[in-house]
């Protein structure tokens, strides 16, 4: 394993509540809708865009608005989010991740971020993170999201790293879909039921160390 190229919402900090509560008051307020607590997970790896598409066929609204009155609607939850990341300090960042940052950097793993969202870079300057990753692959110059493999492809092309050997590192479905369809290594931190595509799943963050990465790797490249 020469890199490790990871998502962020999920598994170096969890901004899912935040997205999730950004989300219900855009529609609460703008949309006349209450929405499930299922899409929280169901959002998760879903850019900005696809995520308010999902939530107007939801509630039957998309073809009352324009594009470009979708973008708005896109901007002003984009506001609410970032208000409430505002307060994000290191002491949000997952258990472990600190120390397996540590623990890759020590055996010499490149590291770089996958992730769909936009605000990455704002986020990892918060979390006191930014400087530990060699690359963030930026979400706005790939052409397909989750699953597609575009963003783990960029991020290890950010490394220079052919992605054979590189371990992708998610919370999500379609995160996982977008690792194996890079031909990645995936390892995932969540429920083995549903993550059942990925080579290795544990149940926390703090169960993440580059043992298991390495020894995850060896075994789906053989
Ligand atoms: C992550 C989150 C998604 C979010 C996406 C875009 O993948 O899991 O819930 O929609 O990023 O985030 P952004 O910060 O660009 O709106
Ligand atoms: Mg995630």
């Amino acid at each position: 394993m020469k890199g490790a190229i990871f998502d962020l919402d999920g598994v170096i900090t969890d901004t899912a509540k935040f997205h999730f509560a950004a989300w219900s008051q855009l529609a609460s307020e703008k949309l006349g809708l209450k929405l499930p607590a299922s899409f929280e997970t169901e959002l998760k790896g879903i850019s900005r865009i696809e995520s308010l598409e999902r939530i107007l066929d939801f509630g039957g609204l998309r073809d009352k608005y324009t594009a470009e009155q979708v973008e708005e609607l896109a901007a002003e939850k984009n506001g609410y989010y970032l208000k409430a990341i505002d307060t994000l300090t290191k002491d949000d960042i997952l258990p472990g991740i600190t120390r397996l940052i540590g623990e890759l950097k020590e055996h010499d793993v490149k590291l770089s971020v996958a992730s769909a969202s936009k605000n990455a870079p704002v986020i990892l300057k918060k979390l006191g993170l930014f400087d530990k990753f060699d690359a963030i692959a930026d979400p706005s110059k790939v052409e397909h999201g989750k699953p597609a493999p575009d963003i783990f492809l960029a991020g290890a092309r950010a490394v220079s790293l052919d992605p054979k050997d590189c371990v992708g590192v998610e919370d999500a479905v379609a995160g996982v879909a977008a690792i194996k369809a890079a031909n990645m290594t995936a390892v995932a931190v969540g429920d083995p039921e549903e993550l059942g595509k990925a080579d290795a799943v544990v149940p926390t963050t703090d169960d993440f160390s580059y043992a298991l990465f390495e020894e995850t790797w060896e075994k789906s490249r053989n």
